[in-house]
């Protein structure tokens, strides 16, 4: 139940404000002793010409409070604070999360709307590397969140597979490619490839003349040039997909930004006629200055099209074709401006859409005493750093299990291996706001006991034993609301309000754009359950129905963190 407007509803009778206004100024205590719920009384003082802790002492005596069973108010101050009953929070909260299971979390504000998550979007002939792990592990989880709250999500993977580089890669692979490693490793190969065309061109203009009338032939659609374009793209992207499968991501199109070219004569065309386009220097532009920006290019000096106009046509195309109620872009902060100029044109031009666009930027990828032997360059792949983990986290189950005396067989030990591996990978990509910038450390990443994914899927697969384990012993959660109100206790208080306030967290998570408010709420529940299952006894509790409750606080753990991880990615294992 949402004991926040049943509150507000209430205040709102006895003090004449409106309940949304009253909703919105409802705060959450910092500490759990001054109540769940809190009201500021100062917004009354004016009308009522009174001071606001002589306010807040008469309106806790008033009868409607006294009323309710579910709530008992306190003043303190110039503060109204509301103690939900610890019972009633109990049976309410839990009864509603087993019921719903792995759906808890689930809403349906975004019925009827659609919103289009874009993210990953690598380059095409370029090694996926750890930056480009942000963007997909970010927006995944932000696609999964949008999903999980109603709405009808698209998710689109805008490669770049377009521009003057696919010039020089077609001249560079007529001159130097090679078959066999090409089919071995295509990535690798292309970007050999690449990196020669780059160094040759310095002493061989040819090969930029040569590179440019490739590109020229490709963008008309010649024969030869497009088929070795789409073998490159296509082999990128069978090297992309491997990897987007092992982390369970996926797209509804990949509508890069060749998809777009031929939609850019419109969007010229529409910008001309609105009397927007400018010469500059040759090139063609859209001033920006009301907007405080520089000026936006359209068409390059020698009229071939840019990153930005293929963006303005994506924008327009998404429009015509979904609706959006939401366009949001998964990108680096670095195209901060860049998205704010395709925005600001689009708006200039009159379109309403471009409000709904929305730049969803995230910082850099750092690593702490880590060496890697890198493959490609130096960058690090994210394939390379998942191996890493994997094999690292493979060593401690195999060893722990070892210890334990617990025979299991090389394959479970793989397969937890690389669902608990790739989950500290992701995990430490949403585990903080976006903004800032991640810094990879193992000890940080696969500290059992820190704020990782390793500790939460710990958590996760012990309490499903000991809810195995109590059914072994015939002991099966309970379900009525007499007794699950019997949870009252500070460890099962705290517990179980952070287990209610999930699905608020799921819902600010959509809101800001941070999957980070996921992270932070399943790692508060998954702490709250820690201490409240080293001080209380589940099985052989002082009675068989606090047995009984305590497992259903078990059952909802485990929902919470389920649910929770699902969003950002990460999959559960049933036994570590
Ligand atoms: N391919 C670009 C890169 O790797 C990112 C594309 C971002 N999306 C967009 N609509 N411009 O930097």
């Amino acid at each position: 139940m949402d004991h926040k407007s049943n509150i507000a509803s209430t205040i709102a009778q006895i003090t004449g404000l409106e309940v949304e206004q009253v909703y919105k100024l409802i705060e959450i205590p910092p500490q759990s002793d001054m109540g769940d719920y809190a009201f500021p009384c100062f917004v009354l003082a004016k009308t009522l010409r009174k001071a606001p802790p002589m306010i807040a002492t008469e309106l806790a005596a008033n009868e409607k409070f006294a009323e309710s069973d579910i709530y008992t108010v306190k003043n303190v101050g110039p503060y109204l604070n509301f103690f939900i009953d610890r019972g009633f929070m109990a049976a309410d909260t839990l009864s509603a999360v087993n019921e719903a299971g792995d759906n808890y979390g689930t809403a349906n504000e975004g019925e009827g709307k659609n919103v289009i998550v874009e993210y990953s979007s690598p380059n095409i002939a370029k090694p996926f590397h750890v930056g480009h792990a942000f963007t997909t592990i970010l927006g995944n989880s932000l696609a999964r969140t949008y999903k999980k709250l109603g709405y009808n999500v698209v998710r689109m993977n805008h490669l770049g597979d377009y521009g003057t580089q696919f010039g020089k890669l077609i001249t560079a692979y007529r001159l130097w490619g090679d078959e066999a490693a090409l089919e071995e490793d295509p990535i690798k190969e292309l970007l050999r490839i690449y990196v020669k065309f780059h160094e040759e061109e310095k002493n061989d203009p040819s090969l930029t003349e040569s590179a440019r009338e490739n590109f020229k032939k490709l963008e008309d659609g010649e024969e030869e040039e497009y088929k070795l374009w789409k073998r490159f793209r296509d082999m990128s992207l069978v090297v992309f997909e491997k990897l987007y499968k092992r982390m369970g991501v996926e797209f509804d199109n990949y509508n890069g930004e060749s998809f777009y070219s031929d939609r850019i004569p419109a969007v010229v065309d529409m910008l001309r006629e609105k009397n927007l386009l400018e010469e500059s220097e040759g090139a063609q532009v859209v001033m920006l200055e009301e907007y405080g920006l520089p000026p936006c290019i359209i068409l390059k000096s020698d009229g071939t099209t840019i990153y930005a106009s293929r963006d303005l046509a994506a924008v327009l195309y998404r429009d015509e074709t979904y609706h959006f109620d939401k366009n949001i872009y998964v990108v680096g902060i670095p195209q901060a401006l860049h998205f704010k100029q395709v925005f600001s044109v689009l708006k200039k031009a009159g379109y309403e859409c471009a409000d709904d666009c929305v730049h969803v930027g995230f910082g850099l990828v750092k690593f702490k005493n880590m060496k890697f032997s890198t493959r490609e360059g130096n960058v690090v792949l994210l394939e390379d750093l998942i191996n890493e983990s994997v094999s690292k986290v493979r060593e401690i189950i195999a060893k722990n299990a070892q210890d334990r005396g617990d025979n299991m067989t090389d394959a479970e030990i793989d397969e937890i291996a690389e669902k608990v591996g790739l989950g500290a990978v992701v995990y430490t990509y949403v585990k903080s706001g976006r903004e800032r910038d991640i810094v990879f450390s193992w000890e940080d990443m696969l500290d059992f006991n820190g704020d990782t994914a390793p500790y939460l899927i710990y958590t996760y697969a012990r309490t499903r034993s000991i809810l195995r384990k109590a059914l072994d012993q015939g002991f099966a959660p309970a379900t009525d609301k007499e007794t699950l109100s019997k949870l009252t206790s500070d460890d099962e208080y705290e517990l179980i309000k952070s287990i209610g306030d999930f699905p608020e967290a799921v819902k600010k998570a959509a809101a800001t754009y941070e999957p980070f408010m996921i992270s932070r709420q399943i790692s508060l529940v998954a702490r709250n359950f820690n201490r409240f299952y080293n001080n209380s006894r589940i099985l052989g509790a002082d009675s068989e129905e606090l047995t009984k409750a305590r497992l259903a606080v078990c059952e909802a753990v485990c929902s919470t963190l389920k649910s929770g991880l699902d969003l950002l990615g990460i999959d559960v294992v049933e036994k570590m």
